[in-house]
């Protein structure tokens, strides 16, 4: 299943929310989480690798191999960006994204894509040439009147463009709007805390660290592999044996 996280607006909490249900869900089921902000991404500082050259603008240049730039953190699988100025200047070629998408889905029953703010219609993330790149896509709005704003336009945006809006999330949550009297599609709200800072720092997720926003985020994490996971995984499983077994017919003939 490929889950993307996006908003039309900055800092609304994309990475973070994406990195910590990525690594919650990565105990239940094989999951890769890859850093799409090519220019701006912030999981390779979270996770340490400020110094590691394997990263996807290195894979997408055709400077490592896809083996160098899968990172892990526990059962968590992770392509980071490129965290130094070096971002800028790589000569990258984007046909390699989606290739690359299909190769990890062979082994990774989820796959976590957190998108960089303000990428539109053409973006190769967002559509290729006869089939979307990213299926399903969760919303993370910030509890704030522009976040509304952004929220709603982000909304129309996937809508236009035939993406399929998993849920809204809204983060950094301290009761300012009342979201869930404008929008009906809100699936959880996170706290604002200030202990989410901490993971920065500390180079770990923020559900490894006691803290409110880990508690809500787990409830959220649970909730979606219920209703929305489980399902897309068992048709999955399903496909996969299904494929194994005309394999073995094949293969008997
Ligand atoms: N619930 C929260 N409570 C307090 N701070 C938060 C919360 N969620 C995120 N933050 C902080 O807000 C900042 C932006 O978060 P994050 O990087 O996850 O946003 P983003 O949407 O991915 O940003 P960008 O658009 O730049 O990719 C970070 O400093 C993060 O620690
Ligand atoms: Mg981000």
């Amino acid at each position: 299943m490929r889950l993307g996280f996006y908003n039309l607006q900055g800092g609304t909490g994309k990475t973070t929310v994406a990195i910590n249900l990525a690594y919650y869900l990565s105990e239940k089921a094989k999951t890769i989480y890859i850093d799409c902000d090519l220019y701006a991404g912030t999981s390779g500082i979270l996770f340490g690798y400020e110094n590691d050259p394997h990263n996807l603008n290195s894979y997408l240049s055709g400077n490592s191999s896809l083996d160098e730039v899968i990172h892990t953190y526990n059962n968590l699988a992770i392509i980071p960006s490129d965290v130094s100025p070096d971002a800028f200047n790589a000569d990258m070629d984007f046909e390699r994204f989606a290739e690359m998408v299909d190769i990890l889905e062979e082994t990774y029953d989820i796959i976590i894509f957190d998108l960089p703010p303000n990428i539109t219609e053409g973006n190769l993330l967002f559509s290729s040439i006869d089939k979307k790149l990213i299926n399903k896509m969760i919303i993370v709005g910030e509890d704030s009147i522009p976040g509304i704003v952004n929220t709603l336009k982000t909304q129309e945006l996937l809508t236009a463009i035939g993406i399929g809006v998993t849920g809204t999330i809204i983060n950094k949550y301290r009761g300012i709007v009342d979201f869930e009297d404008i929008l009906d599609n809100v699936i959880a709200l996170l706290p604002y805390d200030k202990k989410v800072e901490e993971q920065w720092a500390l180079n770990k997720p923020v559900v490894e660290i006691k803290s409110k926003f880990g508690r809500e985020l787990i409830y959220l994490a649970e909730d979606l592999a219920h209703v929305y996971i489980e399902k897309d995984l068992a048709a999955m499983r399903a496909l996969k044996l299904a494929k194994e077994l005309m394999g073995l017919a094949e293969d008997e003939e």
